[in-house]
């Protein structure tokens, strides 16, 4: 059995890096576990860039208003959504269901007679994108590296500096680093079981 419930227990946010670099391969286990994550008909919405030169960390940390965590983490990955990757993949779908006699997109039905949709969208695919982006944050734990999600950043800053086309969406930036901090674990709810009443 492979414990994976340490690596979630142990992970904290991390804001505080040692001025120490991630080897390399270190950051490429950390996107193999974002390509390997599941995703909604295996669309694979999930893209990454790392930024770790000296004008690509400027720029990350300009746009997030050089908030303390992104300063000193040696590696910033900008966790993205190609949203147009729904498209292509759409209409590989649509050729194959076409091709099967059983197949009929415009009257697919579900077991209950209601109409399906196919089309997944936007926010299917920020979804598939944090699903990835996760799994590169529990590798991360196992390596001895920390990580921080950050959502307040300047998207359109982001995107001018890297070129991003308009069918990529931004999830996160996420600075990798060496921890030098140890915070305590943050308050969890004692359940999220739902009880029905
Ligand atoms: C989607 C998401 C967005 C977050 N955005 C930020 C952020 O912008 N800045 C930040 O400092 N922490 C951010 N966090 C970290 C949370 O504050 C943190 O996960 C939470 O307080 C629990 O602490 P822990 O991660 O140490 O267990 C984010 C976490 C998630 C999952």
């Amino acid at each position: 059995m492979v414990a994976i419930l340490p690596a979630i227990a142990d992970r904290r946010s991390i804001r505080v890096f040692l001025d120490r670099p991630v080897e390399q391969e270190k950051i490429e286990a950390m996107i193999e576990a974002g390509r390997l994550a599941p995703s909604s008909i295996n669309l694979q919405h999930f893209r990454v860039l790392v930024a770790e030169t000296p004008e690509d960390l400027a720029a990350v940390r300009a746009a997030a208003y050089h908030l303390p965590a992104l300063m000193n983490a040696p590696v910033v990955l900008v966790c993205m959504a190609d949203v147009g990757a729904d498209a292509e993949l759409q209409q590989h779908i649509g050729e194959v269901m076409a091709a099967s006699p059983k197949a009929d997109l415009g009257t697919l039905r579900s077991g209950r007679g209601n109409g399906l949709s196919l089309k997944m969208g936007r926010e299917w695919a920020l979804i598939n994108a944090a699903i990835a982006t996760e799994n590169m944050v529990l590798q991360a734990v196992s390596m001895g590296l920390g990580t921080v999600w950050n959502h307040h950043f300047e998207h359109d800053e982001v995107r001018a500096h890297f070129n991003l086309p308009d069918n990529v969406a931004l999830l996160t930036l996420l600075p990798v680093g060496y921890p030098a901090e140890t915070p305590p674990p943050r308050p969890r709810r004692a359940s999220v079981r739902w009880n029905p009443a």
